[in-house]
């Protein structure tokens, strides 16, 4: 079936040549619930082959002198649908703020780009029982003020920190639970939205993960940009 999202975050990684290769061993594998998300300079690559394509990071304004940004209006131009909001080595490596994670979401809304929106806890946080705090806070100022005519343009990303690129995995009861709660926080908001898990899948525990019963889809870092392991991961969740 395929109704599951799967979003690639190819990261920094790639060169030209590996991305000639990637595109000819994956042509037949990339189904249209894929949204493939590669760095930025590479993305004309991508684009006009009928895949759907986003962006790993925007800038809040439209344009302006903001040296080494792109904005969503921008993106949108050169026919990128998707921005991914918020991703948590934003967060810790650049310094990202819920508030200016909001700022992203509502240009992106207003410029026409669907969102992805990470949230997630620290090890830390986790182990001192506030994940459901943090993911409620990251969730209530991510998502302020956002109009409800928007929710079909949103989609949440549930990836705990300490999951991305550690091969560290929460059971798959953790994932519903956290997922559960998530979606009550939305409905308290007024919004349904689609909610995804990623961190340290790979083409071996997603036969596992795909069997929690209240996902909406997969956002796969590293292992998307490993031909084999994301040709597979996709049939697996497509199947
Ligand atoms: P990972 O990353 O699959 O490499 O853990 C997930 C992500 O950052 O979206």
């Amino acid at each position: 079936m395929e109704n599951k999202i799967i979003i690639g975050n190819m990261k920094m990684y790639m060169n030209i040549q590996d991305i000639d290769k990637y595109l000819k061993e994956m042509e037949n594998k990339i189904t249209n619930n894929v949204i493939l998300c590669p760095t930025n300079i590479y993305i004309p690559y991508f684009l006009n082959k009928g895949y759907n394509i986003g962006i790993q990071n925007v800038h809040y304004q439209e344009s302006g002198s903001y040296t080494g940004e792109v904005s969503p209006k921008q993106a949108y131009d050169i026919g990128i649908r998707y921005s991914i909001v918020g991703h948590s080595e934003r967060r810790l490596y650049f310094n990202e703020t819920d508030i200016d994670i909001n700022k992203k979401v509502k240009s992106c809304l207003s410029n026409n780009l669907s969102v992805i929106l990470c949230i997630g806890e620290t090890e830390e946080e986790k182990n001192m029982l506030k994940t459901d705090i943090v993911l409620k806070h990251q969730l209530k100022i991510a998502l302020n003020d956002i109009d409800k005519k928007y929710q079909d343009k949103i989609i949440i990303a549930y990836e705990p920190r300490w999951a991305i690129g550690t091969n560290k995995i929460p059971s798959n009861k953790e994932i519903k639970d956290s997922i559960n709660y998530i979606k009550l926080i939305l409905k308290q908001c007024k919004l349904d939205l689609k909610v995804v898990y990623g961190g340290s899948i790979n083409d071996k525990n997603i036969e596992v993960l795909k069997n929690i019963d209240n996902i909406d889809g997969f956002m796969v870092g590293t292992s998307s940009v490993d031909t084999k392991k994301f040709g597979k991961i996709i049939e697996i969740i497509n199947s």
